[in-house]
């Protein structure tokens, strides 16, 4: 079992190793894993730009903990875990001739994570900042934010890829 928390630094310090972890899984795993699933090559793109940002959010991370003077041991997040199940369990579902289907449902997983990630980062802005480190507020809310614009990329590749369905079948 993961340490006993006795204060809110603490609990800040132990939900940014959780971030680490997903970063972490995002960036080794997760997302190389996506760009080769996916087929729409603007999701392909949206994916292969996040990766490098990612690893980005990873340095960054471990600089607020290292500011906390806090371990920087990355700690296992079941919610992160329990999406992945969710996407695996979903493209086995799918069944089609093309790869509209499996391309939304790779979006449909990334777009959840940039929530859980958006969440993630926008609490621990207030809780950092109602602690009085307003650095470390202002740096995660930058990374809310990269985490918004990804989001929108991975939106506009999915409406294109919609697009392009009802376009070609209306030929
Ligand atoms: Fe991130």
């Amino acid at each position: 079992m993961a340490e006993l928390l006795t204060n809110p630094r603490e609990l800040l310090a132990a939900r940014l190793r959780q971030m680490l972890w997903i970063e972490l899984q995002l960036s080794e795993d997760v997302l190389p894993q996506l760009r080769e699933q996916a087929h729409a090559p603007d999701l392909q793109w949206a994916f292969e730009r996040h990766i490098l940002e990612t690893e980005g959010h990873v340095e960054a991370v471990r600089e607020v903990l290292r500011d906390l003077e806090a371990p920087a041991d990355p700690e296992e997040s079941p919610a992160f875990e329990g999406l992945v199940a969710e996407h695996e369990q979903l493209v086995k579902q799918v069944f089609e001739d093309g790869h509209l289907l499996s391309d939304l449902a790779h979006a449909q997983a990334a777009l959840a994570t940039e929530h859980l990630e958006m969440a993630g980062y926008q609490s621990l802005a207030s809780l950092a900042e109602t602690l009085g480190e307003e650095t470390i507020g202002i740096r995660l809310r930058e990374l809310m934010e990269q985490e918004e614009l990804a989001l929108e990329q991975v939106e506009r590749a999915t409406a294109k890829l919609l697009a392009e369905k009802v376009e070609s079948e209306r030929l």
